[in-house]
């Protein structure tokens, strides 16, 4: 297990443990632990709607692919630290990353 820090859109943070050897990414480790992150692509780097910015950790994740840094020139609010939560595969390098989720949606009540 690793652990990881999620920062929601209102800035509450929470230490999740995540399984770093079951070949999830960030974005279905997010859902798993209910932050409302849409999705909608199902994970093909098309949506933009699990954009995450790495606030530590960065140089510890994988390169962007193509598909992955063309959606991201798409989303008005990316940075150079923005990541698509679903192009992260979750391995060990990943250990004491901090996230902050920029596309949670709000949850109906
Ligand atoms: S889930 Fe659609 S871009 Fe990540």
């Amino acid at each position: 297990m690793i652990n990881i820090t999620v920062l929601n859109k209102a800035g509450e943070e929470r230490l999740l443990e995540v399984p770093e050897d079951m070949g999830l990414n960030l974005m279905e480790i997010l859902k798993a632990n209910e932050y409302n992150v849409l999705a909608t692509c199902g994970g093909m780097a098309m949506c933009g709607t699990c954009h995450v910015q790495v606030l530590e950790g960065m140089d510890n994740l994988g390169a962007h692919s193509d598909a992955e840094l063309d959606m991201l020139d798409t989303l008005p609010d990316a940075e150079s630290n923005s990541r698509l939560s679903c192009q992260l595969q979750i391995n060990e390098n990943m250990d004491g990353a901090v996230f902050k989720l920029m596309a949670e949606e709000d949850i109906a009540v």
